[in-house]
């Protein structure tokens, strides 16, 4: 039988278990896209049609469900996207922070990239506090990342980096942070090692936006290219949750492109994708 036979009930009832699952809502656009990703999984558990496939996955906790979700996620992301957002952070942020610990007497920053992928997100900011905060040793800085793709995750903790995900990155910094690997297997022939102690500076957990995150009281929080996966009740929701593990002042970043105009939230407009807690 051929595999790309997907009926449009089943792409609908794939699209509502994907939206159930995570927030995101595939667009009817997708479905030669959703047929490429699932192809090869259906070919490696010998299925050779989605009505089977779909019992696989539709039943509570299943590992097959882990293994969709992962499918379908769209995972592009790269070192120092959206550089403005960096340039806000180190320019405005970060200096009234060292203005805040003279009255707090609290030399720490939280961070947490929500929806990080392969790391990019996590680890330029990582690399971003390490330069500013170099002459300022007694300041902990705490960097906690999640996706819901288990295998993003596992990716991120190793930190080793084609070139097309550093190429955007000031050359400076890359320079400093990455070694850099001659390779016949990678795409362009050179591997990024991120440097140790960047890589150990991450705490990297699976997180499903759609419920509660453990950690609170974080001075920043980005959320950057998820929720234009998400209808407006998904990111109703994620907003509404996410903006409770902000302290008040702190900031959140969605990227250039999003914005929260048609979401109730304590959150204020600050800049370009980014925003304020009440
Ligand atoms: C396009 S990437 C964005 C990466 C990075 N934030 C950036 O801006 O470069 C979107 C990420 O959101 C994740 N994601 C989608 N739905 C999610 C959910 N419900 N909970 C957590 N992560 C989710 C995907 O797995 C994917 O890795």
């Amino acid at each position: 039988m051929d595999i790309s036979q997907l009926s449009d009930d089943e792409f609908h009832a794939l699209r509502n278990i994907m939206y159930e699952a995570s927030g995101v809502k595939l667009l009817v656009t997708k479905k030669p896209l959703v047929i490429s990703r699932l192809r090869k999984r259906l070919k490696e558990l010998e299925i050779d049609n989605f009505k089977d496939y779909l019992e696989m996955i539709d039943k509570p906790h299943s590992k097959e469900m882990e293994i969709f979700i992962n499918a379908i996620t769209t995972n592009e992301t790269f070192f120092y996207r959206h550089p403005e957002h960096f340039y806000f952070l180190t320019k405005t942020i970060f200096p009234s922070l060292l203005e805040r610990e003279e009255t707090s007497g609290k030399p720490e920053l939280k961070v947490w990239s929500a929806g990080c992928s392969t790391g990019e997100e996590p680890y330029s900011v990582a690399i971003a506090c390490k330069e500013f905060f170099k002459n300022h040793p007694q300041w902990n800085i705490i960097i906690y990342a999640a996706d819901i793709n288990s295998a993003v995750l596992d990716f991120c903790r190793k930190g080793v980096y084609s070139e097309r995900s550093v190429e955007r990155m000031p050359q400076y910094l890359r320079k400093q942070y990455f070694d850099v690997v001659e390779t016949d297997t990678s795409y362009k022939g050179q591997q990024f090692y991120l440097h140790r102690d960047i890589v150990h500076s991450v705490k990297f957990l699976q997180h499903n936006l759609l419920t509660t995150f453990p950690i609170g009281n974080f001075d920043i929080i980005f959320l950057r290219n998820v929720m234009i996966y998400f209808d407006r009740a998904s990111k109703q929701k994620v907003v509404s949750l996410i903006e409770r593990n902000l302290i008040q002042g702190g900031y959140f970043f969605t990227s250039m492109a999003e914005s929260l105009h048609d979401i109730r939230s304590h959150l204020r407009f600050v800049y370009t994708g980014i925003y304020q807690k009440e």
